[in-house]
């Protein structure tokens, strides 16, 4: 009774764990899903937006405050020139950008490397598209990758290199020689770069994140997909938007307009807030996730040397089959 197409998809890993886990009361590290209240600007802005006029459909590739308000956090941010006019599609959260995106720009039987562990919308985002995923893998302990492997994956066929920076799940953050790696393919094969950097203020010990589109000959060449969900705790409003050039930013609009038409008008009116707010706002982002993420590496580094200590150090009680060591 259903496609082809969607038959080999099953339930989302992460999204089933947040169902097990509120069924179980446990600590979700699973879903990207933050545990603090949105900022209190933001909530007002919400709020003002939902009693003033903003319930009918707004412009189906995103208010003009809104993108003048992204194309200003390109600027301030990143120092890159965005027109609002002409660069920037609003969507419903990145992921529905990331959908709208691929069907904007692959062909059936397309190819699109993705460096995985990878949110695992990415998969079925091609699948949905007709195009095919490649996928090369980020390796531990630090999560860089083969520059061969990434080589030897580019056929005839790719269309696209996707990937998260900073990573989910794995923190990790591209580096520059990476991101150079990666653009001289592009430029090389006539790539695509389809970057997902929905955790762009959320980083760790003083890293900087960059955004590929900022490398020579990448901004014509790149989609650069960001929201508001994660750095301002408002994964339940589904904004996220794209910035690319002129010529995909016209295709992941017109994809777009038949998906969802529109992303939430009001949230849409308050999400201009959340752009604007002080930097005091990222550095207490930052600080906050910082002194969360040590907390749970000295927990668990304590727990590790425990159940890799010799057993005759172990107290009496504890002298029975040790577990199997945590997965790294
Ligand atoms: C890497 C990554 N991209 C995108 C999303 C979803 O973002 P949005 O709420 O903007 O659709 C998630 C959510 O967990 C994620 O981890």
């Amino acid at each position: 009774m259903i496609s082809k197409r969607v038959q080999g998809f099953t339930e989302s890993v992460i999204r089933e764990m947040t169902r097990v886990n509120n069924q179980y009361g446990g600590v979700n590290l699973a879903q990207g899903m933050p545990n603090f209240a949105p900022p209190k600007e933001l909530l007002q802005a919400a709020h003002r937006a939902i009693d003033g006029d903003f319930h009918q459909y707004a412009i189906t590739w995103g208010t003009p405050q809104l993108r003048k308000a992204i194309a200003d956090k390109y600027l301030k941010f990143y120092g890159i020139e965005v027109d609002p006019e002409r660069h920037v599609t609003v969507c419903c959260g990145s992921t529905e950008t990331m959908l709208s995106t691929l069907l904007a720009v692959l062909n059936p039987g397309d190819e699109v490397i993705i460096f995985e562990p990878f949110y695992e919308n990415y998969g079925p985002g091609c699948i949905i598209s007709a195009a095919e995923p490649v996928f090369v893998p980020l390796e531990p302990p630090d999560f860089s990758f083969d520059p061969d492997r990434l080589a030897k994956a580019v056929g005839p066929r790719t269309r696209a290199i996707i990937f998260n920076s900073p990573n989910n799940p794995t923190g990790k953050v591209f580096t520059r020689q990476e991101l150079q790696l990666i653009a001289d393919l592009c430029l090389k094969h006539d790539l695509l770069a389809i970057t997902d950097e929905i955790y762009e203020h959320i980083i760790f010990d003083g890293q900087t994140h960059t955004p590929i589109a900022t490398l020579p000959g990448m901004a014509e060449r790149t989609v650069t997909i960001s929201g508001i969900s994660k750095s301002y705790s408002v994964t339940g409003w589904r904004v996220g938007y794209a910035v690319a050039s002129p010529e995909i930013s016209l295709g992941i609009r017109r994809a777009h307009d038949f998906v969802t038409v529109g992303a939430p008008h009001p949230l849409q009116e308050a999400a201009v807030t959340a752009l604007t707010l002080p930097d005091s706002y990222y550095v207490w982002l930052r600080e906050t996730y910082q002194a969360k993420r040590d907390l749970l590496r000295a927990h668990r580094s304590r727990r590790l040397r425990r159940l890799q200590a010799p057993r005759r150090l172990l107290h009496p009680h504890r002298r029975r089959p040790l577990p199997p060591a945590l997965p790294l």
